[in-house]
């Protein structure tokens, strides 16, 4: 028996790293998918064939997942298959080949996107009926077993699609919309080292509690209002409150030179605003263009040696693939 499930990835719109601690944050998924096929084993082990992860052809016993290493390429799905079997045990092997319908270099949120796909995965092999919230928790519990840090803001895009409002840890996950958002997508070039950047934040925050606490509350009140913004399709005004959110960003200091001239090259050519998306330091930077302008403003990025990602949001959460 074999299933195919694919997954979306994400990008954040408002509120990141404020999210790791207990505030709320905007994510949209996007139309570039990871797929995932498993395929049932009679013999208890679990093979992974990750190419573009660099896992060519890895085989591990069932009952010695997690143990003696492994490629660093294969962790979150070898940890969710022992999360999934610890929790609802597992009485056959498994076969888990990925193809990823977009590069990890740019911040999507591969990891997680394979998690679910694996849990969602061995769910149907099994016959099991996991909820949303069920396939949510696990995939939790195992980006928290690998990276250590996360709010899992990107197992919720994975899971639920479209555009959604996220408290840390799934303690709210309110789908605002299923629409597009007019989105400008450009990649910095470097990849960024999200566990480093949450940690420098948390260096920071030890040091100056309050300042940075009222960073966070600040930012929460921008997430807030960008919430009701999206949902009545008030472009302009998700513009302006990204502007707002990247001044607090730069506060932060996750903002960088490169992610600046490509912020800055999108506001100069008419965009209604422009931020840095996700952990800083690298990834992408996202701006709110009114259509008449999207050309000019990627060729304004694009002097800058940023690249251009088209992407759609909104996009359908992890499902199974006829
Ligand atoms: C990284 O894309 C976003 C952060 O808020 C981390 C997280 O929420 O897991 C920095």
């Amino acid at each position: 028996m074999k299933v195919k499930i694919s997954a979306p990835g994400k990008l954040m719109l408002l509120g990141e790293h404020a999210v790791v601690y207990g505030w709320p944050c905007i994510v949209t998924t996007v139309d570039k998918r990871l797929y995932l096929e498993a395929e049932l084993l009679k013999e208890k082990k679990l093979i992974i064939k990750a190419p573009s992860a660099g896992v060519r052809n890895y085989k591990k016993d069932l009952d010695k997942l997690c143990k003696n290493g492994g490629p660093e390429g294969g962790r979150f799905v070898e940890r969710a298959v022992l999360n999934f079997q610890q929790k609802y045990s597992l009485s056959f092997g498994v076969k888990i080949e990925t193809k990823n319908g977009f590069s990890i270099k740019y911040g999507f949120g591969s990891s997680a996107a394979v998690t679910v796909c694996t849990i969602k995965a061995l769910a149907e092999l099994s016959g099991k009926k996991l909820s949303n919230r069920e396939i949510f928790d696990l995939s939790y519990k195992t980006i928290l077993d690998v990276s250590g840090v996360g709010s899992g803001f990107d197992a919720a895009a994975a899971i639920y699609g479209g555009t959604l409002y996220f408290v840390t840890g799934g303690e709210k996950i309110e789908k605002i919309s299923n629409g597009e958002i007019p989105l400008l997508v450009g990649y910095t070039g470097i990849k960024a080292d999200t566990p480093t950047l949450v940690k420098m934040v948390a260096e920071k925050k030890k040091k100056d509690e309050e300042l940075i606490t009222r960073l966070f509350s600040e930012i929460s009140f921008l997430v807030d209002k960008a919430k009701r913004a999206i949902a009545e399709k008030n472009w302009q005004r998700l513009g302006e409150l990204m502007n707002y959110n990247q001044g607090y960003l730069e506060a932060l200091g996750v903002n960088t030179q490169k992610l600046s001239n490509l912020i800055y090259s999108a506001r100069n050519a008419g965009c209604y605003g422009a931020k840095l998306s996700g952990a800083g330091g690298g990834d992408c930077m996202i701006a709110i263009v009114d259509e008449k302008n999207r050309e000019n403003a990627e060729k304004a990025i694009k002097k800058f040696a940023g690249e251009i990602i088209k992407v759609k949001t909104g996009t359908e959460g992890v499902r199974v693939e006829k």
